[in-house]
């Protein structure tokens, strides 16, 4: 399966068309943005990475139920996947105090939560991401009552597999963001990317941050913590 036109370019990655209308290919990009674009950079080797843990991850989760966009990884940056129709929804689940939520809510990071929470964006540059709950999106019709109810439940799996599959591996996973999609059948799929800069890791000791907030707080270490995510979760 080879790139026909670029059908998208996004801030990390960029989609292509295939021979195949119901496919398309995903080229993950070093650059990095953050703050809706504002601050902007590049993360050496970062495409790799996230192509690499992201088909890592999306495999588990099939393993596990959770039905996904991706076909075949074809290079170090490039994966095949099923052509979506993205639900302008962002889905943040969370496990404990981080970001947005401390920071909105006026507490310090590292409080471990009783049980997760979601909270859902609306998925628009221009608006930069607004908060929304899910009475809002049926009144925006961004998705039908059914497809939330899905893609609640899909969310909450996929951070039972994700939380244990990590922690395994050393890694706490505080918090992350997911995308869904719907194939020509209407049904919902996870779609997207599931890496450092979409997900917040803590190593589960030292509770040193593994992710992309090395580069949103100018931490210094961003390649380093993106492949040492990568030694642990893949080997390499
Ligand atoms: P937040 O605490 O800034 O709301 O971020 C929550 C999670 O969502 C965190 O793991 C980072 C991820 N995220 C994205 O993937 N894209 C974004 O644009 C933002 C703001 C957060």
């Amino acid at each position: 399966m080879e790139k026909r036109e670029q059908m998208y370019e996004g801030k990390a990655k960029k989609v292509f068309a295939t021979g195949d209308p119901e496919l398309c290919i995903v080229s993950y990009k070093d650059d990095a943005t953050a703050f809706n674009g504002v601050k902007r950079g590049t993360i050496m080797g970062k495409g790799v990475i996230n192509n690499r843990l992201t088909n890592r991850l999306m495999r588990l989760l099939m393993e596990n139920g959770v039905p996904t966009h991706f076909v075949e990884e074809l290079s170090d940056r490039d994966t095949l996947v099923k052509r979506v129709q993205i639900v302008p929804l962002e889905v943040i689940i969370r496990n404990i105090s981080a970001g947005s939520f401390a920071k909105r809510y006026g507490v310090e990071e590292g409080i471990v939560f009783d049980a997760p929470t979601i909270e859902f964006s609306y998925k628009n540059d221009e608006l930069g991401d607004p908060l929304i709950n899910s009475y809002h999106a049926l009144a925006l019709k961004l998705a039908t009552k059914e497809e939330i109810e899905t893609i609640k439940a899909y969310s909450f799996k996929v951070n039972e597999v994700l939380k244990a599959f990590l922690y395994e591996h050393g890694i706490e996973l505080v918090d992350f963001k997911l995308e869904f999609g719907r194939l020509a059948d209407g049904s919902i799929v996870l779609a997207d990317e599931i890496s450092p800069d979409t997900c917040r890791f803590w190593d589960v000791k030292t509770h040193e941050k593994l992710d992309k907030d090395r580069f949103r707080r100018d931490l210094g270490g961003v390649e380093d913590a993106y492949q040492e995510v990568m030694r642990r979760i893949i080997g390499e």
